[in-house]
């Protein structure tokens, strides 16, 4: 049995999981500083990095206590080292270095985007007993990422062997949730509020722009947040308009119109929605198409979303798995899962392992 401790503290999740054999969760203690947050509109990073430094030790013993484990049990400790916030990152990687000298067990450096991936090989922890786990995802595959940070199209040869199609140019598809959700007084985080108001909503009922970007697997999304704050901008009133000149409101100036309740939110976050799931969905099924593929994995907080689950489910040729909601968000538990193939593979960082902020995953 090998067992892998999984630490994970890049955005604002202070996370650790202990994994059996890459796929069994043993525990996955999340310290969520949403609460903390909030009051900003979105992650503050000093504060992030501040508040993983006060949760981090705790989190750790209570993954372990939790797996009915001891530091002697682990075979290896994998920390994610980027991409992410740097003040963040350092955090988890200085306490992963630090117990992998204190008790001389290897470390494993890993990539947050290749952790969302490796979500897909973790048995769902709601099974049914008696139920067969699902079996691990086989290569070729095909895997978009869609979280608050990164919108990327990638195929994925075998364990590690990346190649890169496409990604966002301007906003992840999660940070447009995110913005479109401020703009609508919906608040932080704004995909799960989004995708909680548009059920109530007509996604027909306003034109929203897709940005095709014909002839590349890259996504934009930008434009769609601008044609949002457009047509909250037609609600307000002349008077509003006149005294800002015909420009574009600050966002605290609508937000505070769309509390005053005479803004169609509902049909407005159906209509972002589904301008983006059809989008993300065309230009998966286009892929999985081009390179042939049998497998597509869904992976990243966006992931989490119904409406994309279903419209991807049942808009390609292929099978499409993606993990439950809770581990499509951040979490230790892909962090060490990724780490368990990593370390079967002979990997190991040294002590000089450093964060890196705007680290890619690395192309074959
Ligand atoms: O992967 P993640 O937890 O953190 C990053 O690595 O960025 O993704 C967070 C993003 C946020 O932008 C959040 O609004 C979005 O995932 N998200 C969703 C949903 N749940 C989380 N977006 C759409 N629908 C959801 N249900
Ligand atoms: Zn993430």
């Amino acid at each position: 049995m090998t067992l892998i401790l999984g630490i994970e503290t890049s955005c604002d999740e202070t996370a650790a999981a202990v994994v059996e054999d890459g796929r069994r969760i043993r525990s996955n203690v999340i310290a969520t500083q949403i609460d903390l947050h909030r009051q900003y509109g979105g992650v503050f990073p000093e504060m992030a990095s501040r508040q993983h430094i006060l949760t981090i030790t705790p989190v750790i013993e209570e993954a372990l206590s939790k797996a009915g484990i001891s530091y002697a049990d682990l075979n290896a400790i994998a920390v994610t080292y980027g991409p992410g916030l740097a003040g963040s990152l350092l955090v988890g990687v200085n306490v992963a270095k630090a117990i992998a000298w204190g008790r001389d067990l290897p470390l494993i450096g890993i990539n947050h985007l290749e952790g969302h991936i490796y979500a897909n090989w973790l048995i769902p922890p709601n099974l049914p007993a008696g139920q067969e786990p699902p079996p691990a995802p086989t290569f070729p595959l095909l895997s978009l990422i869609v979280s608050g940070g990164h919108t990327e199209l990638v195929l994925v040869n075998g364990h590690g062997r990346y190649r890169p199609l496409g990604r966002t140019i301007d906003d992840a598809a999660g940070e447009a949730f995110d913005k479109v959700a401020r703009l609508l007084g919906l608040g932080y985080p704004g995909g799960p509020a989004i995708e909680r108001a548009a059920r109530n909503g007509n996604p027909q009922s306003f034109d929203m722009p897709r940005a095709w970007l014909t002839g590349s697997y890259d996504f934009s999304f930008s434009g769609l947040k601008t044609a949002v704050l457009r047509a909250v901008d037609t609600f307000q009133s002349g008077q509003d308009r006149a005294k800002r000149g015909g420009g574009l409101p600050r966002p605290s100036e609508v937000a505070a119109r769309a509390a005053a309740a005479d803004l169609p939110v509902a049909d407005l976050a159906a209509s972002f929605q589904a301008a983006v799931v059809e989008v993300l969905v065309a230009k998966t099924r286009q892929a999985a198409q081009q390179f042939g593929v049998k497998l597509v994995l869904l992976a990243g907080g966006v992931a989490a979303n119904g409406v994309l689950r279903r419209e991807m489910t049942e808009g390609l040729p292929v099978p499409v798995r993606f993990p439950p909601p809770a581990l499509c968000t951040d979490n230790a538990a892909p962090i060490a899962t990724a780490g368990y193939f990593r370390y079967l593979a002979g990997e190991r960082s040294d002590l000089n392992l450093d964060v890196f902020a705007s680290l890619k995953l690395p192309a074959e």
